[in-house]
């Protein structure tokens, strides 16, 4: 009689549990190849686990002391810049014109969190799927320029696919919350953007890929024939490869070979021919 009054119990419990976990696998595909670099991270994730945890316990801290005081500002400039409303609780600059082709989004400069480009369009280049998801989207001038990317790359047999453009705030802040989620905030930060921090919420930016690295995004996609052709040919439509290898220090993000960020030809050639960054670029850090 006891096991019998138990059995509706149980089938509640498993469905329930069902139900959770169904929903894990819906939030793992909403983040699938937007900033889920899984393969490097757990290759990183290892090699700092054989650190001793000590180590990483000791920059946890001495991280959050320096982020009090972040970019050598004291208190009383940042409360300042902040009355003037142009750091974000961070202490990142906000961008005065969000709109401009050359903004600059890193660690220290942010765009307002409602900022969402009023030219946004659907570029008709290949993804490797059919729904009409926001981050297919552009602004109108890139869209363009990485359609004529695309045309040239296509006459020439490459199989450039596009992965991942524009981010709201809002997405930004999920991809990141699910990555911290993941990986701890220190290891999620080095590949992914803290929302206002994402240069996809720029609408400038394209994350690029193909079939050899299974549309994923890879720093082995840096060494396919769509991953060169794209780092030698990205600046004759305006694109550079925005956080290069071996510019860690100045980016403050790991390599992505895939992530191509729009700047207008002009900056563009400069920037991939002297093989520098927008940071160096534009003089600011
Ligand atoms: N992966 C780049 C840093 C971003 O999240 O915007
Ligand atoms: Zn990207």
């Amino acid at each position: 009689m006891q096991q019998l009054k138990l059995i509706p119990f149980l089938i509640i419990t498993g469905l329930l549990l069902a139900a959770c976990s169904a929903d894990d696998n819906s939030q793992e595909k909403a983040t699938e190849n937007e900033d889920n670099h899984t393969s490097v991270n757990e290759k990183q994730d290892i090699e700092k686990r054989n650190n001793t945890e000590k180590e990483k316990e000791k920059e946890d801290n001495s991280d959050k002391a320096d982020k009090k005081d972040e970019k050598g500002k004291n208190k009383s400039d940042k409360a300042k810049d902040k009355d003037k409303g142009k750091v974000t609780e961070a202490g990142s600059k906000i961008a005065e014109d969000p709109n401009d082709i050359l903004v600059l989004v890193n660690k220290a400069h942010a765009l307002p969190d409602d900022y969402e480009p009023a030219d946004l369009v659907f570029p008709d280049v290949r993804f490797p799927f059919t729904e009409d998801l926001p981050k297919k989207q552009m602004r109108k001038e890139a869209a363009k320029a990485l359609e004529k990317m695309f045309a040239e790359a296509d006459s020439e047999k490459l199989d450039l696919f596009a992965q991942s453009g524009y981010r709201s705030y809002e997405r930004q802040d999920a991809i990141f919350a699910a990555n911290v989620e993941k990986n701890g905030e220190k290891a999620a930060n080095n590949y992914s953007a803290r929302p206002g921090e994402s240069e996809h919420q720029t609408g400038l930016v394209m994350d690029v890929t193909s079939p050899e690295v299974n549309y994923g995004l890879e720093i082995e996609f840096g060494d396919t024939k769509e991953g060169k052709w794209l780092a030698k040919h990205a600046a004759d439509y305006g694109f550079i490869i925005r956080y290069p290898e071996e510019k860690e220090d100045i980016t403050e993000y790991q390599y992505e070979p895939w992530h191509i960020r729009y700047v207008g030809k002009k900056a563009a050639k400069e920037i991939m021919s002297e093989g520098i960054t927008l940071e160096e670029y534009l003089g600011v850090k």
